[in-house]
């Protein structure tokens, strides 16, 4: 009798063991959405990667000054797609035309590898760089 006790015991103890691990592995796993300053962050990385060679937030480059920029387009779509294809924006939205040739005729390179979250965080980055320098 003492035997099938001790059996059930050392089960019991196993068994609590192994659910300590499951419960490990669901913690690690679950941090998956991006907090807003995460989104920033990635979009100041970009931005110094692929953009900053030409344009700052609060001065005007080779490009223009992008403070504000997303208020500027009527269309979010157009934004997104110049960012990633600027000509092709530029031969059927009349902004976009008007922006080129006051920009000496500059092209901006494509960036067709960006996702849409890509644009998003350098977005993100820009509103936020506006926000805390007010010059
Ligand atoms: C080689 C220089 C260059 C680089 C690099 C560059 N741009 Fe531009 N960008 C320009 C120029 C020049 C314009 C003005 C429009 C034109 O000439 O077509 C422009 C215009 C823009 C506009 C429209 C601005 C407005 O006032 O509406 C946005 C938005 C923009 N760029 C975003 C970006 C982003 C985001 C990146 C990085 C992923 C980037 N640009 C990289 C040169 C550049």
């Amino acid at each position: 009798m003492k035997t099938v006790y001790f059996a059930l015991m050392l089960c019991l103890l196993s068994c609590g063991t192994n659910n300590d691990q499951q419960s490990g592995t669901t913690k690690a796993s679950s941090n998956t959405t991006m907090s807003q300053d995460e989104l920033i962050e990635t979009g100041q990385s970009l931005f110094l990667q692929k953009c900053s060679s030409c344009h700052a937030v609060n001065m005007t480059l080779t490009g223009p000054a992008l403070k504000g920029v997303e208020k500027r387009w009527h269309s979010k779509d157009n934004l997104y797609a110049f960012i990633r294809n600027s000509q092709e924006v530029i031969a059927k939205d009349a902004y976009a035309k008007d922006l080129f040739e006051s920009n000496h005729k500059l092209q901006m390179p494509p960036f067709a590898d960006l996702k849409d979250n890509d644009i998003l965080a350098i977005l993100a980055y820009i509103k936020n760089a506006s926000i805390s320098a007010r010059h």
